[in-house]
């Protein structure tokens, strides 16, 4: 057992104390950003005020290191009037926000870190060396380890809620670690823009990457909660639907058999 799985407290409901949901915008061929990964603004201005009225309903936001490194996210609630919804929500004025950085490669000289206008966050893992993460956590209000190789988000929810009191979590993006959420089992909605373009390029980043799911029986399964056309842009809401699957295999049921 290694030290992280030693230092961590199992539970049974991980994780489902806080709910998790997605918001991206993606083109009519699938892909969150062309190729070449750089930030282009591809979306409306509706979408961008769907994005800032989105966060007036989270205590966190979180992203991925990519998203935060290649693009200049601040991850914060936006203008006057949104911090006012989110206090007549009874939220803070200011989302907290988190940042995933599994190996601690993130870019000290990104745009986020120097807008400190709510605690910034950084999920890690053992991979991060020392270095790296004497230098996150120079930059950040807490730098947790969450896992040993990959995050553990079961965990990383838990801590979250228990630590900073999170009970809704909206990440955007990118495609990885949407893609590892998919795998945890922790998407309860998603709300996806469908925009009028086509980027191409197989190495797009996707709503969805890493490893994938490799059947139509393994796969993240929705049902359309609402749709909203303006202009030529689709507003959708997913709802994701929650199988219990078991983690950790089980004996055999032969085996249970009396
Ligand atoms: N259209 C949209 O709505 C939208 C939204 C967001 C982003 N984007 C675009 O998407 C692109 C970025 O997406 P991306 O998929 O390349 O990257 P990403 O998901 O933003 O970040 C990937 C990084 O996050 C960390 N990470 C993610 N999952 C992890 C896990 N399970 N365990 C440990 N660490 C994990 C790793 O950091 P380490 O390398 O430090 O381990 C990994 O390299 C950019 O082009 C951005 O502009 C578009």
């Amino acid at each position: 057992m290694t030290g992280f799985e030693m230092a961590r407290r199992p539970r049974s409901n991980e994780g489902r104390l806080v709910f998790v949901y997605l918001n991206a915008a993606m083109t009519a061929d699938g892909k969150l950003a062309p190729a070449t990964r750089h930030f282009i603004p591809f979306t409306s201005a509706r979408d961008q005020a769907h994005l800032l009225e989105l966060r007036t309903t989270a205590d966190a936001v979180m992203s991925g290191a990519r998203t935060v490194d290649l693009s200049p996210v601040k991850l914060g609630p936006g203008g006057a009037k949104y911090r006012r919804a989110r206090l007549r929500r009874g939220l803070t004025e200011y989302n907290l926000r988190v940042v995933v950085s599994g190996a601690g490669t993130l870019n000290p000289r990104a745009e986020i870190f120097k807008h400190r206008f709510s605690p910034i966050i950084i999920l890690t893992t053992n991979r991060a060396r020392p270095a790296q993460l004497k230098r996150l956590r120079a930059l950040a209000d807490e730098v947790k380890i969450c896992g040993d190789r990959e995050l553990d988000f079961h965990f990383a929810l838990r801590w979250l809620r228990e630590k900073w009191n999170v009970r809704r979590l909206l990440c955007e993006g990118g495609g990885e670690i949407n893609g590892a959420l998919f795998q945890a089992g922790l998407v309860d909605e998603i709300h996806l823009t469908l925009c009028p373009v086509i980027f191409g390029g197989e190495h797009a980043p996707t709503l969805a990457d890493g490893a994938g799911f490799p059947s139509l029986s393994d796969a993240a399964r929705l049902t359309l909660k609402s749709q909203k056309r303006i202009g030529d842009e689709l507003f959708l809401v997913y709802r994701v639907h929650h199988r219990a699957r078991p983690r950790i295999a089980g004996p055999h049921p032969s085996l249970l058999a009396p």
